[in-house]
Order: C-alpha cells, then sequence, then structure tokens
C-alpha cells in the first residue's frame, strides 16, 4: 500500500476548505461539534487548516495503514494531535457503527479516480466505474452539510443531480484546473475517462482537468443554489 500525493490536489483541498469553513462558520457549527473527514491522506493540508482555524476539530478516517501512519507524523509535526485525529478503516463502516454522523459537517477530497475496475495503480482512489460512488455514498450518509471534491470527468452532472434529489443546495465551490497525475493518466484510467467523457459522463481537456471543492447543504439557513455554475466551471 502507498500514501496518496499529489502536492497541487491536496494544497487546492486544503484551501477550499478552509475557505468554506471560514466563510459560513456560524452556520456550520463546526466549533461546537467539529467535522468529520472521509479520507485522511497524508493529512498535510487540512492539519495546516486545523492549525488556521482555532477551534476547529477534526475525526479523520483512512483505508490505508500507510497513509495513516504517515498521517499521524505529519499530525504530530504539525502540533495538532489533539485536534485533529485519524483511525484505520472504512469511513462508512466507522459512521455506521458509532450510529450515524458524529457532525453536521463531513469533508472529502474522496477517491474518484474512474476505470472498470479496482486493478489501477492505487486501488484506494477508484472511484467505481465513473468515479463518483464515493460521492454519492457520502451524499447518502445523512450529514446536513458536505464539502466535498468533485472532478469534471467523473459525471459531476449525475453527481449534483443525485445530490438534489436528496434535498442538497450547492451553496458554494471553488473551482481550479489540475494537470493530469499518475493516477488518472494511468493508460487504462486515460483511456476510460476519454471514454467517459465522449459518453457525455463529464469533461477533460488533452493534459487536465478540472476540480471544485463545493459546500453542498440540507440547511434551510444556509441559502443560495450555485448548482448551474458549479457544473459550468467543470467544462472544458
Ligand atoms: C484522493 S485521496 C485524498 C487524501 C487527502 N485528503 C488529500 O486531499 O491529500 C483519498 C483518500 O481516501 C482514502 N479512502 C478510500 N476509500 C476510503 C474509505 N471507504 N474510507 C476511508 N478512507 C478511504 C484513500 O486511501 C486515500 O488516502
Amino acid at each position: 500500500m502507498t500514501c496518496f500525493s499529489s502536492t497541487d490536489e491536496s494544497a487546492h483541498y486544503g484551501l477550499s476548505v478552509c475557505m468554506l469553513l471560514s466563510q459560513y462558520r456560524d452556520q456550520l457549527g463546526w466549533l461546537e461539534e467539529g467535522v468529520d473527514e472521509l479520507g485522511t491522506g497524508d493529512a498535510t493540508a487540512i492539519a495546516d487548516v486545523v492549525r488556521a482555524l482555532p477551534g476547529l476539530r477534526v475525526r479523520s478516517y483512512d483505508v490505508s495503514a500507510s497513509s495513516v501512519g504517515v498521517a499521524r507524523a505529519n499530525i504530530a509535526d504539525r502540533g495538532v494531535a489533539d485536534r485533529y485525529t485519524v483511525e484505520l478503516g472504512d469511513f462508512f463502516d466507522q459512521a455506521d457503527s458509532a450510529g450515524g454522523p458524529q457532525a453536521s459537517t463531513v469533508i472529502s477530497n474522496p477517491p474518484y479516480i474512474p476505470a472498470p475496475d479496482r486493478d489501477i495503480l492505487m486501488p484506494e482512489l477508484w472511484g467505481g466505474v465513473r468515479g463518483n460512488d464515493l460521492v454519492l455514498q457520502l451524499l447518502k450518509a445523512g450529514y446536513t452539510n458536505v464539502v466535498c471534491a468533485l472532478a469534471s470527468y467523473s459525471d459531476p452532472e449525475a453527481t449534483v443531480r443525485t445530490a438534489q434529489d436528496l434535498g442538497y443546495r450547492v451553496v458554494n465551490f471553488l473551482a481550479m484546473g489540475l494537470d493530469f497525475g499518475p493516477y488518472s493518466s494511468e493508460p487504462k484510467v486515460a483511456e476510460h475517462i476519454r471514454h467517459l467523457c465522449r459518453e457525455g459522463h463529464g469533461w477533460a481537456g488533452e493534459d487536465g482537468y478540472m476540480v471544485a471543492v463545493a459546500l453542498v447543504t440540507r440547511d434551510p439557513h444556509l441559502l443560495g443554489d450555485r448548482a448551474d455554475q458549479l457544473l459550468h466551471s467543470l467544462q472544458l
């Protein structure tokens, strides 16, 4: 097993989470409850967010034992081990055994690599055939607020429409262009991405794609719906 590594993607995730948690601090209520996280990776991005936002507590889960080891060391180095905890295991099993969500808000840069099967460079990053299986599972996990990365090639339109069917609205998002990295440029994955885009299940360029970290909510006090703007931002 290896640990996920993609500096630009993790930095965009961390900065977006920091901005969205700050901007909607009062409505999200994270000072009281903390937030849950699906997929810790090496933890550096969110450890910096925990350092930047006094009072923020994050309960994170990762299925990769090597990632959890690296993450705990990075969290300790940054001096936030009292507010950023990491458990080894499937996020959804942990939530089930706790009897449901431990907080109103969940954050995630989830696995979103689309491929015909799990036999890819880092199997833990497989997001199902269209890449959005874990996002869809997260939307069905019972959280009021979901702050989550959506990739342009992982059928974001189906994801947004499912979110709407489940009663979520897109409050805001931060989008950025990323170059294809080692996971998405693996030949088997790259060919599958081209196939998905041809079939109308996403968008990608020759060398890269778009990612947006979006806040979606079922809280009536959080106003607005930027679903169409979000989908436009992901089109290349
Ligand atoms: C794209 S990486 C993101 C890591 C980190 N948050 C970042 O942005 O740098 C996704 C992570 O989710 C983990 N993961 C995959 N399936 C999971 C599951 N069911 N429960 C918890 N973690 C999972 C993977 O091992 C991987 O570390």
